[in-house]
């Protein structure tokens, strides 16, 4: 008889860390030098002069666009916001206190059932409905805030840009100058980073020629996690648990000797400073001198400081965002559907790229489980 094959010579990359999975032609990430590229541009320039349409192209298309394709590129993302009263009713039939995430991840798979081209899988439509997708996730989130509130759901406008019509939504008021230029920068620092867990579950679906609502659900779920796009709410509440400067120290220190993870700190491929922290660390100051509402802020600094010294980690993504977003009046337990919205980019970027030199992802597992045995029938068990 054939025993399963032995594993143990086999050799297991926990947590797939640095296997390549695939080639991309998307995102470079360097890790220890602390340098991201979204197809070839450095996000330092994209954070300081791009916008999130234009981000957006550029991910989806590998190219800068031109004036007329970037008007082209805003258009459609401007025709496309509006969200069917269908969905809007699945949303509000949704139980009181749901998780915005959950029903966020409801939402975006309830919209193929709407979309006559859901199951076309030609390059052309998948091409539409990333655009589709990511024009409607900001007005899903925003409904989804609006009707847990009891209030009644902003229609979008069809004046703002992307990221400002997102905030006007949310809020029922237009962001001013300041307000547009960070919601925007939020947009387009978190549009796209790799093969990150969420944007691997998206290509693993589409990889099995699903079609784009599925990829764009599953990877909802995967962001979900506090080890993933999950984290950045967690940073705001443990701000507010601290509470005070004075007692970050006597907190984390606590925490590290439990052994317990400090949410917004640590990256799998960083060892240095994440590029995108130091924006938004910049714009959580400036967010913070300008509302004179600095505590936060200085929480935040004070944390990082004891992080540095007590296990040299650096923070991440998550760790500023959660500041700049309270700034700007986001709940906490908005941010991972506010990072959901600006990564629909990248992930039906990537759905794109999967699909276009398509192979299944499908590995395989070191087995080791017990080896073949005599089936026995369950009145003879002992
Ligand atoms: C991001 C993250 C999931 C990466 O995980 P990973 O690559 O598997 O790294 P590990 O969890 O194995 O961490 C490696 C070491 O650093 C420590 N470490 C990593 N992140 C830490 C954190 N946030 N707080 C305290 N210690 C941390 C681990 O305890 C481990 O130490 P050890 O070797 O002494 O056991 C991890 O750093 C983490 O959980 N961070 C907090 C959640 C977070 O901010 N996620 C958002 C990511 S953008």
């Amino acid at each position: 008889m054939n025993q399963p094959q032995a594993s143990s010579t086999a050799v297991v990359a926990k947590g797939l860390e640095n296997v390549i999975a695939a080639e991309s032609a998307i995102c470079f990430i360097d890790g220890l030098q602390g340098k991201l590229l979204y197809r070839g541009y450095n996000i330092h320039d994209l954070a300081e002069q791009s916008t999130f349409e234009e981000t957006a192209y550029l991910l989806w298309n590998g190219e800068l666009p031109s004036r007329e394709q970037l008007d082209e590129v805003a258009g459609q993302l401007r025709q496309e916001r509006q969200v069917s009263d269908d969905v809007l009713r699945i949303v509000r039939d949704l139980p009181q206190g749901t998780v915005p995430m959950v029903a966020l991840r409801t939402a975006v798979s309830a919209l193929a059932a709407y979309d006559p081209e859901a199951d076309e899988n030609t390059p052309e439509a998948n091409y539409r409905k990333a655009i589709r997708l990511t024009a409607k996730v900001p007005t899903l989130v925003a409904a989804i805030h609006r009707v847990r509130q009891g209030q009644e759901i902003v229609s979008p406008d069809g004046e703002l840009p992307h990221a400002a019509n997102f905030f006007y939504m949310l809020n029922g008021r237009k962001p001013d100058e300041v307000e547009a230029r960070a919601m925007d920068l939020v947009f387009v620092l978190h549009a796209e980073h790799g093969f990150n867990a969420s944007t691997f579950t998206a290509r693993v679906i589409a990889s099995t020629l699903s079609d784009t609502y599925s990829a764009v659900t599953g990877a909802i779920g995967a962001l979900k996690g506090p080890l993933h796009g999950g984290a950045a709410p967690r940073v705001f509440l443990m701000l507010e648990e601290i509470a005070d400067v004075s007692k970050a120290e006597s907190y984390i220190k606590e925490r590290l000797a439990r052994k317990e993870k400090i949410m917004g700190f640590g990256h799998r491929v960083y060892k240095v400073e994440d590029p995108r922290a130091t924006h938004l660390r910049e714009w959580a100051k400036q967010l913070a001198e300008r509302s004179g509402k600095s505590r936060l802020y200085e929480i935040a600094l004070e944390v990082e400081n004891i992080m540095k010294q007590e296990k040299q980690l650096a923070c991440n993504v998550d760790y500023y965002a959660a500041v700049v977003e309270a700034s700007l009046g986001i709940p906490w337990d908005l941010f991972t559907c506010v990072f959901a919205a600006s990564r629909t980019a990248g992930w039906t970027a990537h759905i794109l790229e999967q699909q276009s030199d398509n192979r299944i992802i499908r590995p395989r597992a070191a087995y080791v489980g017990p080896e073949e045995r005599r089936y026995v029938p369950i009145d003879q068990r002992s």
